[in-house]
């Protein structure tokens, strides 16, 4: 199992093309090392993009939120596992496992999909690191979008679907910083929480619904704080991501 550190920020690669996801990575990489890939920018681009990331040096959180019968999850999550190895290596698997990169730390499943189809997830990706001898991605529930409104019941879903994913064998949830700090309290220390919908000025909120701010998430104890539009959208990308960065390093203080 991967170690957790401190938290991180992953930068939400929300744009169309390889060119435009190149600019982004060359850009922030290394102040940012972990990057989301998710439907928009896989759909455009495929496997492509996550190798352009490792071969940089970076890590690709794949967010393919994948909610679909057991056995179709079971193989898109070992699929996704090791999305960048030639189908000549992969037959040779543990032999070369030192010579090639493995992007793909985390990816994502909708717990909606049910307590089968969350097995399936957490044992197609053991099943893959194992076969490989690689190390096992994170798996990771969402719980409820961040664009859906908060109602008086959004706290207990929550807490119901963590539940379910940890149950299922998942490695943590992905939910809103509103939601994090009673999700850390009742789960403990060692399971994941990815919250997106950070938003340096809570005014500019886009789509988003329930957001917080960097401080405010890692007060909550969220460990990765998915940001794009305040990234992506800003007239100087590097300064706003040095700002973000500040106000991570200093949340502790
Ligand atoms: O641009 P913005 O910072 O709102 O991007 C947030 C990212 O997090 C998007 O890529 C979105 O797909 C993702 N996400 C989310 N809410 C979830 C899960 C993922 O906004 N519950």
């Amino acid at each position: 199992m991967q170690r957790l550190s401190n938290p991180e920020i992953i930068l939400a690669l929300d744009v169309d093309t390889l060119e435009e996801a190149k600019h982004f990575v060359d850009l922030l990489y290394p102040k940012i090392k972990l990057f989301k890939i998710g439907s928009q920018l896989f759909t455009a681009c495929g496997p492509e993009v996550v190798k352009m990331v490792g071969d940089k040096g970076g890590k690709v959180f794949l967010d393919l939120k994948f909610h679909d019968i057991p056995n179709t999850v079971y193989y898109s999550i070992g699929t996704g596992s090791t999305i960048c190895i030639a189908p000549h290596q992969v037959n040779i698997g543990r032999e070369i496992k030192d010579d090639i990169v493995f992007p793909v730390f985390m990816m994502t499943v909708h717990i909606k999909g049910g307590r089968a189809m969350l097995d399936a997830a957490a044992k197609g990706a053991a099943e893959k690191a194992k076969e490989l001898g690689i190390e096992k991605p994170f798996i990771v529930g969402v719980t409820r979008l961040t664009s859906e409104k908060d109602n008086v019941d959004t706290l207990k879903e929550v807490l119901q679907a963590a539940q379910l994913a940890k149950d299922s064998g998942l490695d943590g949830v992905v939910c809103s910083a509103l939601e994090a700090e009673e999700v850390r309290k009742v789960y403990g220390e060692h399971f994941i929480i990815v919250t997106p919908g950070i938003r340096p000025d809570k005014a500019v909120t886009d789509d988003q619904k329930r957001t917080a701010t960097v401080k405010e998430a890692v007060k909550a104890g969220s460990n990765f704080l998915v940001i794009g539009r305040p990234i992506l959208k800003a007239p100087d990308p590097l300064l706003q991501t040095e700002e973000l960065l500040g106000d991570l390093y200093g949340a502790g203080n």
